[in-house]
C-alpha cells in the first residue's frame, strides 16, 4: 500500500509534534505529502493551512505570526486560520480592510496531550483516547518526535509483533530463548483492536534497573495494547512493582517512504524517582533497536502479499488484522490498494 495513494487516510487525526515547537513561530509538517503550516495565533487558537502562498508561492512557514493570522514575509499578504487571506497590504486604499474573495486549503487541528494534531479532510473517527492525561497520578513525557524512513503501517505492525521482541530486543530487553508470546485478549474494536498480554522480560540491562526501577533478572509485566486505526498506538504496561507506563506511539505518514515517530508517555512515578533523562535513554534503546530492523524493510507494505512477497506466521495475527482492516477501510471508501508496478520476488517456492 502506498500511503500517499489513498484518500480516505486524510480523514484520520495525526499527531505532528509537540506544542512547544510553535512558541519558536509556525512550523512547516509534511502529511501525507501535503506541505502544511501550523502556527499559534495571539489568542492561542492553532491555524493549519497549505503551506504555500497564493500569490507568488512562498513558504507560509518562512512567515510570522500577527494577531490570529499567518503573514507571508515576502510581500505580507496575511491568512487567516480558515485559510482566507485576510489583507493585502498593496491592495488598492478603497480595497482595505474589504474581504480579498481569496482563500487556501485549511485543516481541521487540535491541540491534545501537549502534541499538534491535523486532520486533512473531515476525521472518520476522534483522537485517540489516553486516559492517563486526565489521571492526576501521572505525568507526561514528551520522548520522541523524529522522521523515520520506514513506511508507518511497519511501525504499527511492529508495535503489536511481539515475537520480534526476543530478537530486535536481544540486547534489551529481549530473550532469545523465550521467543513465543501468546496473546491474552484479543478483540476488534470500531476504532481498531485491543490486545492483553502478560509476559516476562530479561529486565537486568542497558538502563532497566534506573528506568523502571526493577530488581532481579526477570520481571512479569501485564500490559494491554490498543491500536487506533490507522497509525497510532496505545501500550499500557504495569510492572509488579506497581509502576505503570502507558506509551502513545504515533507513526504519521510524510509520504510513500517516510513517518514521523510521535512518541510521548504517561508514568505514575514521579520526576524525583526516575528522572525524564533516565527514563528515555532507556526507552530510546529500544526504539533505536526497532527502527534499525524497520528503516531496512520495504516501504510498499501489501495488504494482500503473495508468497513471492512475504510470508505469513502465526503471531503476525495482529499485523493480518491491522492489514484487512485497511483493506476494509479503502473498499469502504470506493478505493482499492496503490502499489508499487514493480516488486521484487523476495522468497522461492518451496
Ligand atoms: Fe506571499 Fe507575495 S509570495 S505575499
Ligand atoms: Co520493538
Amino acid at each position: 500500500m502506498l500511503q500517499t495513494a489513498h484518500p480516505v487516510l486524510r480523514r484520520f487525526w495525526y499527531p505532528l509534534m509537540p506544542v512547544s515547537r510553535l512558541e519558536a513561530g509556525p512550523q512547516p509538517f509534511t502529511l501525507l505529502n501535503t506541505e502544511l503550516v501550523v502556527w499559534r495565533g495571539a489568542d492561542g487558537s492553532l491555524g493549519a493551512i497549505r503551506d504555500r502562498c497564493c500569490h507568488r508561492s512562498a513558504k507560509l512557514s518562512r512567515g510570522y505570526v500577527e494577531g490570529n493570522c499567518i503573514t507571508c514575509a515576502y510581500h505580507g499578504w496575511s491568512y487567516a486560520a480558515d485559510g482566507q487571506v485576510m489583507c493585502i497590504p498593496q491592495a488598492a486604499p478603497e480595497q482595505q480592510g474589504k474581504p480579498t474573495g481569496l482563500s487556501i486549503e485549511s485543516y481541521h487541528v487540535a491541540e491534545r496531550y501537549g502534541h499538534v494534531w491535523v486532520a486533512l479532510e473531515d476525521p472518520l473517527s476522534p483522537i485517540p483516547e489516553m486516559p492517563e492525561a486526565a489521571d492526576a497520578g501521572m505525568r507526561r513525557l514528551d520522548q520522541f518526535c523524529e522522521v523515520w524512513q520506514c513506511a508507518s503501517l511497519r511501525v504499527m505492525e511492529n508495535s503489536f509483533d511481539t515475537s520480534h521482541i526476543a530478537f530486535t530486543h536481544r540486547h534489551s530487553f529481549g530473550d532469545i530463548t523465550d521467543v513465543v508470546q501468546e496473546a491474552l485478549h484479543f478483540e476488534e474494536t470500531a476504532q481498531g483492536f485491543d490486545v492483553a498480554e502478560r509476559s516476562h522480560r530479561a529486565m537486568n540491562r542497558t538502563g532497566a534497573v534506573a528506568a523502571l526501577r526493577v530488581e532481579g533478572e526477570m520481571t512479569h509485566r501485564s500490559q494491554t495494547a490498543q491500536w487506533f486505526m490507522p497509525f497510532s498506538r496505545r501500550l499500557a504496561i504495569r510492572y509488579p512493582s506497581g509502576l505503570r507506563c502507558t506509551f502513545f506511539t504515533g507513526a504519521t505518514p510524510i509520504d510513500d517512504k517516510t513517518c514521523m515517530l510521535v512518541q510521548f508517555c504517561f508514568r505514575s512515578d514521579t520526576e524525583e524517582e526516575v528522572s525524564f533523562e533516565a527514563a528515555t535513554a532507556y526507552d530510546r534503546i529500544i526504539v533505536d533497536e526497532d527502527r534499525n530492523i524497520l528503516e531496512s524493510m520495504e516501504y510498499d507494505v501489501p495488504l494482500v502479499p503473495t508468497r513471492e512477497e512475504e510470508i505469513a506466521m502465526r503471531s503476525d495475527r495482529p499485523g493480518l488484522t491491522i492489514r484487512r482492516r485497511l483493506r476494509e477501510l479503502l473498499a469502504a471508501h470506493g478505493e482499492t490498494e496503490s502499489r508499487l508496478r514493480t516488486v521484487v520476488p523476495i522468497a522461492v517456492s518451496a
